[in-house]
């Protein structure tokens, strides 16, 4: 992976190479830290970069930040002008990934989120597929369980929290598959590793509900008023059991990394003929439009970079 050039660390833009902390630093030690993870989309046409949804983006970040006790000096606006200088500083003219980060910075030793310090960074580098395969991935249902909300808050982009997920990955990814599904403590199914997960069964799209231990995904509520809005289908949000993926017309992951990956096998059985299904395949088609900022009803969640340097905004509204 290409280093970025830029990072903005402690409130500065500054040289990639200077954004250093100590080993000893609180969130490197216990993972008391929170991220988020936005994309941003080249349009060649109009020669402009497009974040998409940025606001919730920050919105959740922040809230996941409450959720570690962090009172941190910043606001959505605030982190909408830090994302705007540091894509103005790093000139990409690319699709990218953005990762702002929440962190305890001190370096001390006590397992705490009280009496400490939060900093905030962000980078930004260029950035393709998450699924090498992300035509029909193969997926398989994990020996490990999805964490619990009372366990790690779940609906958060918790740093720590994604040890879970590594260990569901790796293990399938080494065991031949394109990535794991979890399943929450009461054995539903929770998502995939990166993603959200849907699928159509009997006609209907279904997903899990936000109180089944997954990360209240942007790209998830995407597709839900994607779904509404433009195909006329009320997403159905209940619990899903694991033998009903193989008996699905249709699934599929959702996520900002993932983008939409068509879910075609689980733990070798087909679903739907082993073949991307036609809903997954025209959401997918939407999809790339919407976020190259294509569809005028929803341009308003592709935040421009250049452009609104150009005409001298100091921040996006
Ligand atoms: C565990 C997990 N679930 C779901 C998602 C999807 O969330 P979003 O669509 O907000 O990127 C992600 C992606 O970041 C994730 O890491």
């Amino acid at each position: 992976m290409e280093l970025p050039k830029y990072a903005l660390f402690r409130g500065r833009i500054v040289p990639y190479g200077e954004a250093r902390l100590g080993v000893l630093t609180h969130a490197l030690n216990y993972g008391t830290g929170c991220f988020a993870g936005l994309r941003g989309y080249w349009s060649d046409e109009e020669k402009e970069l497009f974040v998409f949804r940025p606001r919730d983006h920050f919105k959740r970040f922040l809230d996941s930040a409450r959720l570690l006790a962090m009172e941190l000096p910043e606001t959505i606006d605030g982190l909408l002008g830090h994302l705007q200088d540091l894509l103005r500083a790093e000139g990409l003219k690319s699709d990218c990934y953005i990762r702002p980060l929440a962190f305890y910075a001190d370096e001390t030793i006590g397992v705490r989120l009280h009496d400490l310090t939060p900093a905030v960074s962000m980078v930004a580098f260029p950035f393709g597929k998450y699924f090498d395969n992300d035509d029909g991935a193969h997926v398989t249902v994990s020996s490990w369980k999805r964490i619990d909300d009372n366990m790690i808050p779940a609906r958060g982009k918790i740093a720590g929290s994604y040890v879970n997920s590594a260990l569901a990955r790796s293990d399938a990814q080494r065991a031949g598959f394109d990535d794991a599904i979890t399943l929450n403590k009461d054995g539903h199914i929770a998502e995939g590793s990166v993603a959200n997960l849907f699928m159509v069964r009997n006609g209907s799209v279904v997903t899990p509900p936000i109180t089944d231990d997954i990360l209240e995904g942007i790209t998830r509520a995407t597709f839900m008023t994607l779904l509404q809005e433009e195909m006329g289908i009320t997403t159905v949000e209940r619990s899903i059991d694991r033998t009903e993926l193989p008996l699905a017309e249709e699934a599929f992951l959702a996520g900002t990394g993932a983008q939409i990956v068509p879910i075609t096998r689980v733990d070798h059985r087909p679903i739907g003929g082993g073949r991307p299904g036609r809903l997954t395949l025209a959401l997918r088609d939407l999809y790339f439009e919407v976020v190259r900022g294509k569809k005028a009803k929803y341009r308003s969640w592709c935040q421009p970079v250049y452009a609104a340097a150009a005409a001298g905004a100091p921040a996006p509204a």
